[in-house]
């Protein structure tokens, strides 16, 4: 299958190759797309090697391609992991500010979408948050939502990633 891995500005971004590689054993071909917060947490260089495929990064090209058409059509599926309240939001909101988001915005109906949030738990659980996590579900999105677990921030709490057996399972379910 073909899954465009959307990988955003969360620390949880630090497992995106690892992911890749889980999901390529099991027969995946994996595209990555990191907006520029993910790009500051993980190299567009480690991911493309882990993948063995291209790693795009911007809706800008002057070679007459439309990255966020082309990969749109692409995927058989597209995960986001990790995703960040600003992602939820942005989605939840039909924004396309950048090349995920508007990849995002084009994907055909029907295409399936998996979307994996980790933050910091006072952030999933602000009210706001929970509405945009509401409509991506009613759009169609399964969410793999958060565990607790010992997060980043220092917290112990609801805000880690589901682990990358669970999300590669899940592409396969
Ligand atoms: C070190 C660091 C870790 C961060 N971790 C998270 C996180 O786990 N979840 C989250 O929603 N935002 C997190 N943020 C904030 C996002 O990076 C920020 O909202 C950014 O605008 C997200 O951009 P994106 O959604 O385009 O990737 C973190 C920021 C920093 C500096």
């Amino acid at each position: 299958m073909n899954v465009l891995l959307g990988i955003g500005g969360g620390i949880a971004a630090y497992k995106a190759p690892e992911l890749v590689r889980a999901l390529g054993k099991r027969g995946h071909v994996v595209r990555c797309v990191p907006t520029a917060s993910a790009l500051r947490l993980v190299t567009a260089e480690a991911l493309a090697a882990v993948a063995r495929q291209p790693v795009s990064t911007t809706l800008w090209t002057s070679d007459g391609s439309m990255p966020h058409i082309d990969l749109a059509r692409w995927a058989d599926l597209v995960l986001v992991a990790p995703a960040t309240a600003d992602l939820l939001a942005r989605f939840a909101l039909g924004l396309a500010d950048d090349l995920l988001a508007t990849i995002f915005l084009a994907l055909e109906p029907g295409k399936r979408v998996l979307i994996a949030p980790a933050m910091n738990t006072q952030m999933w659980l602000k009210p706001v948050v929970q509405g945009h996590a509401a409509a991506l579900r009613a759009g169609g999105a399964r969410l793999l939502d958060p565990v607790p677990g010992n997060l980043a921030c220092g917290e112990q709490g609801i805000g880690a990633m589901v682990d990358v057996d669970s999300i590669a399972e899940a592409v396969d379910g």
